[in-house]
């Protein structure tokens, strides 16, 4: 089936009304566009569960706190709508700023307290309030069924859950399991920024992630981050932002191990180009 392309609310408006006067499930899949196969992953998902996916593209200037990151972001809509139409989906929505944001950069007023002050946040002032205006922009205009999210970003995907649920949105919120490529780099629009010497570098983020498996049972928290982070800095390409060990709900700092608590290792790692992160989870 060819994809359809829709850039004004109008437009999406009708096909949505459409969509809904037919009954028909609606799965969503918002993204930045540069897509890549974790995007893919999550559409095909979206396949799987839904009568009808709907993938928008935009690169929401809210959400970037630097303005030198919004403007190298990569851009390809093109070769976005390509791929998409490759693994079926339905529709894809590519508004432009004043679409999404007709009242200038208004933003949601809506707080997530000590989960959005900590890690992402913390480097980023500002990020999660741009993320949730839009995401919550969005969900009023493709009113989903249920909505798809990688677990790649897992304090976006935690803040996205509450801000669901704080707004009262009907729609499912679906995380999906991170893409990685062969070497253990999480797949991301930004890996194509990176130079070869710092491509080269990265899989030391995912192989540290794993090693503190094995640390885990002979050392404290802190100990475990201070090895783990010097694992990452073995090449001089890479620097740790943060690397944390939150309980994977609260998004608290864990001080030590409590059997039966779900333990999210989450890391930022600065290179000279662009900021990773990535995340696994640790089961006590
Ligand atoms: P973007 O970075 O384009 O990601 C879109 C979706 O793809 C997010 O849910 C993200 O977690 C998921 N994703 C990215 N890399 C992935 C991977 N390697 N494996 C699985 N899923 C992956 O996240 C955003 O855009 C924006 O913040 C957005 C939610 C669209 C709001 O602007």
């Amino acid at each position: 089936m060819k994809i359809h392309c829709f850039s004004s609310i109008e437009e999406i408006n009708r096909a949505i009304s459409n969509l809904k006067s037919q009954g028909k499930k609606i799965g969503f899949v918002p993204t930045m566009g540069a897509l890549h196969e974790g995007h893919e992953s999550l559409v095909k998902q979206a396949k799987a569960e839904n009568d009808v996916v709907i993938c928008s593209i935009f690169v929401n200037p809210t959400q970037f706190n630097d303005p030198k990151d919004l403007e190298k972001y990569p851009r390809m809509p093109e070769k976005d709508v390509n791929r998409l139409e490759l693994v079926g989906c339905d529709i894809a929505f590519i508004p432009g700023v004043s679409d999404i944001y007709p009242n200038g950069n208004k933003m949601l007023d809506i707080h997530f307290g000590k989960m959005e002050e900590t890690m992402e946040g913390a480097f980023r002032p500002g990020h999660f309030t741009g993320v949730a205006t839009v995401v919550d922009r969005l969900f009023n205009i493709v009113q989903p069924t249920n909505s798809y999210f990688g677990e790649k970003d897992f304090q976006q995907l935690a803040i996205i859950r509450r801000m669901t649920n704080m707004m009262g949105h009907s729609t499912k919120i679906i995380g999906c399991p991170t893409l990685r490529e062969n070497d253990g780099v999480a797949m991301s629009s930004r890996n194509l920024l990176l130079t070869t010497e710092q491509r080269n570098a990265a899989p030391l983020i995912y192989k540290a992630l794993k090693q503190v498996e094995t640390f885990i049972p002979y050392h404290t928290p802190e100990a475990v981050i201070a090895l783990a982070t010097r694992y990452v800095e073995q090449s001089m390409f890479l620097k740790v932002q943060y690397f944390q060990l939150v309980n994977n709900e609260t998004l608290e700092d864990i001080k030590s191990w409590e059997k039966g608590t779900k333990v999210q290792g989450c890391i930022a790692v600065l290179t000279e180009g662009p900021r990773l992160i990535d995340n696994v989870s640790y089961s006590l």
